[in-house]
């Protein structure tokens, strides 16, 4: 293990790329160095917000700088390709936003140029790092509630956007399956592994991209997990996995902080919480310098296949809501 600081630089200056910006101050061996904007005066902005020595006005420049060590892509999903390759043309590692690229022939192009190149790749997958759940998958794995039968997980919110924005806009690849769908699509994949049948259906926007999407996988033995996602309502985002001995309730936006009710049969309840030093951002961005650190091109935790069967159940769920993505055909 190398005993340095690893350089971050910031790609993008939007919401979440202010999120990681926040919890990268609680990340050991690391520093937050460079930011790179479309424009020079939103750099300053955010450099200046959060301590930045190194502040550029464009991509290009961001990449080129020979201290930064890794890049954090916080772009809309339209251009999650087009900036990885930037980055690792200049030999930069890369943690991308998720989802992380639009369908699984991009992921298949990015896997093939980290590996050519020698570089750290991963998926801003962040609640695979939570210790909710890493404790919720350890809970399944180890049969506390049973042969599992069913698995509902909702994630919807009203969004105050308009068509314009990347929660809806087309060419920026909008819509709710890849935009916050994909975390139940995660948790299905995490616990279960890949389905036998995908049954899906969605409500389209004029623009043909999903307001709401509702997904069903059937595992072995009959074992269904029920999704939903919309940017239509505000509704309860919760996962529930039903098992013959009990089940896990994950409430209070299931993908984020929070804590795991383990139920028995008999109604007696076990509260798992956890702690957290940031805004829970943190361990993923540690999942990142201890891999360079260890010399690692890809986490073990979400590793290059576990983004790609993620991008290939997207796409399975997407040809059948009859949905494509201008200049993104699968
Ligand atoms: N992990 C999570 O919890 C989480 C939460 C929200 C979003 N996300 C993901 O993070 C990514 C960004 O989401 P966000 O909510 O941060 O988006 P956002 O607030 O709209 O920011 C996106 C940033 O991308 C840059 N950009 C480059 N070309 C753009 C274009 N044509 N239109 C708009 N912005 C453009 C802009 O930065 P500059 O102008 O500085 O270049 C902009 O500020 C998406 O992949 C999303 O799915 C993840």
């Amino acid at each position: 293990m190398e005993n340095r600081k690893i350089k971050w630089g910031i790609l993008g200056t939007g919401r979440i790329a202010g999120v990681l910006a926040t919890a990268l101050q609680v990340v050991e061996n690391s520093e937050l160095y460079a930011v790179g904007s479309r424009s020079q005066e939103k750099a300053h902005e955010f450099a200046n917000q959060f301590n930045i020595p190194k502040r550029y006005g464009s991509y290009k420049e961001l990449v080129s700088d020979s201290e930064v060590d890794v890049i954090y892509i916080a772009t809309p999903h339209n251009l999650h390709l087009e900036n990885a390759l930037l980055c690792m043309d200049h030999g930069k590692h890369v943690l991308c936003e998720k989802p992380l690229a639009v369908n699984s022939k991009e992921v298949e192009l990015l896997i093939a140029n980290a590996k050519e190149k020698n570089l750290f790749l991963m998926e801003a997958m962040w609640s695979r790092f939570l210790p909710r759940i890493i404790k919720t998958k350890e809970l399944i794995d180890s049969g506390v509630i049973g042969e599992i039968k069913l698995l509902t997980a909702s994630f919807c919110f009203k969004s105050p956007h308009g068509s314009e924005h990347r929660h809806f806009n087309l060419d920026l690849c909008g819509g709710s399956i890849l935009d916050i769908g994909i975390y139940n699509i995660f948790l299905s994949l995490l616990l279960f592994g890949e389905p036998k049948q995908i049954s899906a259906i969605a409500g389209l926007s004029s623009q043909g991209g999903d307001n709401s999407a509702s997904y069903t996988f059937k595992y072995e033995n009959d074992m269904l997990a029920v999704m939903h996602s919309s940017f239509m309502v505000d509704a309860p985002i919760v996962a529930e996995i039903h098992g013959t001995n009990g089940k896990l309730i994950l409430e209070n936006k299931w993908f984020n902080l929070g804590n795991i009710r383990l139920i028995s049969p008999d109604g007696r309840e076990e509260i798992f919480e956890f702690d957290v030093k940031s805004n829970g951002y943190e361990f993923e961005a540690q999942e990142v310098v201890d891999c360079l650190l260890a010399g690692k091109i890809q986490s073990d935790l979400w590793s290059w296949n576990n983004s790609l069967q993620l991008a290939k159940t997207m796409d399975a769920i997407r040809k059948e809501c009859g949905i494509i993505y201008p200049n993104h055909d699968n």
